[in-house]
């Protein structure tokens, strides 16, 4: 489909001109070769997101996204990682879903979960992130001490 097309649906559908603008240029949307952390996250909805986060004293460096779902996926996924870069790791947990929504001017209603795909896919990626970290430390103490 044209992007020209695309725009005049998302536009029926009441995505902003920001959102659109995002979604045509994908911005964010690729895959990392060796992430710090890799998440995949299927919402109720069905749909599908998968965050790549390269993480370097406790600062996002840099953040990609791939999504199976709507446009809504996509462009709470570009927001999202634009919103998390060059923030540490616990900024980035806070960061809100009306957050997501304030920085695409706006979400149509019925796409306001998909912001909250994205924020989920986020906070289980950091808590993946943690947990690894940990372990990762648990079992060098375990090598030490034999
Ligand atoms: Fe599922 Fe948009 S409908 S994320």
């Amino acid at each position: 489909m044209k992007s020209e097309n695309i725009a005049e649906l998302m536009k029926k559908s009441e995505y902003s001109e920001k959102a659109i603008q995002y979604f045509i240029e994908k911005i964010n949307v690729d895959c990392m070769k060796e992430p710090d952390v890799y998440f995949s996250y299927t919402g109720p909805c069905g749909d599908t997101l998968e965050i790549y986060l390269k993480i370097k004293e406790n600062k996002i460096e840099d953040a990609k996204f791939q999504a199976t779902g709507c446009a809504g996926a996509f462009v709470s996924g570009s927001a999202l990682c634009n919103l998390i870069k060059d923030k540490t790791l616990e900024e980035a947990e806070e960061i809100k879903i009306e957050d997501i929504i304030t920085y695409l001017n706006g979400l149509p209603k019925a796409k306001i979960h998909c912001a909250c795909l994205a924020k989920t896919t986020l906070e289980k990626a950091i808590q993946k992130y943690k947990e690894d970290k940990i372990n990762n430390i648990v079992t060098k103490t375990e090598g030490i001490s034999r």
